[in-house]
């Protein structure tokens, strides 16, 4: 019997279209001899549907008038099964059932572990990060607090929420101005490239903090790295096994050497330096493999490594990283716990076709799933027989 697979994929983020597009192109990727393969889009305003239309791009172009086409369904579990359950009507009838779930979410508020954890409580099998390493990797902060643990280098960097700027404006910037001009000032949680711009004075950098404040209370400042080359690199496995795929190194970096370079030139934003969408990253312009030197290579995917290990990540993660050319120094920017395509251009020259990769990814998300529930099933506790209600605690238990 085939398995099922809920792809879910849109949510409330602003990369609810990368999502669709990486989403789609995943399902014509899963082997549908082995597997049914069952879309679960989630809308702007929060509704999730089901349907084959939605195998469709046509659909989302018009989705007010397609949706006639989907049904809007909710997940619920009854007994050991999950099942779609329709929400219009009288009848809360079962439209399919799903094996496991494939999510396919960029951005906060779906890969940033709400959805997992989500899937988690149902007790379905979840392809990808679980709660821990998808919040982990959202949060700018806590990542380079946690890689710093691992002695993994990150940029420097000062953090800081809206109120002590608010409070005290000269002692954020003081702290700011000790890592020297220029400076990248992010929301920290963001997960899109949204509010992000360079600052290269004191004014520039009160006009990037306002910036980022309109999105988020929570800002990271990063020195820039200079002579910058990025590289990607993709981790695919689960606690116990990681398989790194080739590097990728992004044409842009060989072109245009600063981020001024980059992003300043045309752009409108308020203080001049907007960033481009890492939507466009499946898009965009790669040379794979990177052309760099053995040992980078090396200490790339070392470095690879060792991030999805202290993220305890599942699934296939790309991280980014920022390279200054001119000392060889690398450091980690930023994972992405769901990447872009699944990052499957990655691990295509390496002989593993999507179709292979998105195999794996199912396959490991179940078993990973099927040890778990022995580990956890075997724990037994007699807490509430012991618990008399009226009267508290039985003596001597605490
Ligand atoms: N510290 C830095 N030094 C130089 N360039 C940076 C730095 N941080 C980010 N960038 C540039 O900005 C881009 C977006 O930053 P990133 O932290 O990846 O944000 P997002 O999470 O929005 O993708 C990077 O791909 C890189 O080109
Ligand atoms: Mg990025």
């Amino acid at each position: 019997m085939k398995i099922n697979v809920g792809v879910i994929f849109g949510g409330d983020s602003v990369e609810h279209e990368v999502s669709i597009i990486s989403a789609l192109q995943a399902m014509e990727n899963i082997d549908e001899e082995k597997y049914k393969v069952i879309p679960i889009y989630i809308s702007k305003d929060r509704n999730w549907y089901t349907g084959e239309s939605l195998r469709d791009m046509d659909t989302y172009k018009y989705f007010d008038s397609m949706k006639k086409y989907t049904k809007q369904i909710t997940l619920a579990r009854k007994g050991d099964q999950v099942f779609l359950e329709k929400v219009k009507g009288i009848f809360r009838k079962d439209v399919d059932y799903i094996d496991v779930a494939f999510p396919i979410v960029h951005g906060k508020g779906v890969e940033d572990g709400s959805l997992s954890g989500y899937l988690e409580t149902l007790g379905l099998p979840v392809v990808g990060p679980g709660v821990l390493g998808a919040s982990v990797g959202q949060d700018k902060v806590v990542l380079k607090q946690v890689l710093a643990a691992y002695n993994i280098k990150t940029p420097k960097y000062v953090w800081f929420y809206d109120y002590e700027y608010n409070l005290n404006e000269n002692n954020v910037i003081d702290k700011v101005e000790k890592l020297g001009y220029p400076v990248i000032v992010k929301p920290a949680n963001l997960g899109s490239t949204i509010g992000i711009s360079v600052a290269h004075n004191t004014d520039t950098l009160k006009k990037a903090i306002d910036e980022a404040l309109e999105y988020e209370a929570k800002i990271v400042v990063e020195e820039m790295i200079p002579n910058l080359l990025e590289l990607n690199c993709a981790v695919l496995g689960n606690y116990e096994y990681q398989e790194t795929s080739l590097i990728a190194e992004m044409k842009t970096g060989h072109e245009l050497l600063t981020f001024e370079d980059k992003y300043l030139g045309g752009s409108k934003g308020k203080t001049g330096s907007k960033v481009p969408s890492k939507g466009g990253m499946s898009n965009s312009k790669f040379d794979i493999p990177a052309k760099i030197s053995k040992e980078m290579e090396e200490e790339v995917y070392d470095m690879s490594v060792q991030t999805y290990r202290a993220l305890n990540l599942n699934g296939v993660c790309r991280i980014d990283f920022l390279v200054n050319k001119e000392t060889g120094e690398v450091y980690v920017n930023e994972p992405n716990t769901i990447p872009g395509s699944l990052s499957f251009y990655m691990f295509k020259p390496k002989g593993k076709s999507y179709m292979e990769l998105t195999d794996e990814l199912i396959k490991m998300a179940i078993k990973d799933y099927k040890n778990n529930k022995k580990k956890t099933s075997s724990f037994s506790s007699n807490i509430l027989s012991n618990y008399n209600a009226a009267k508290g605690f039985k003596k001597g238990v605490k």
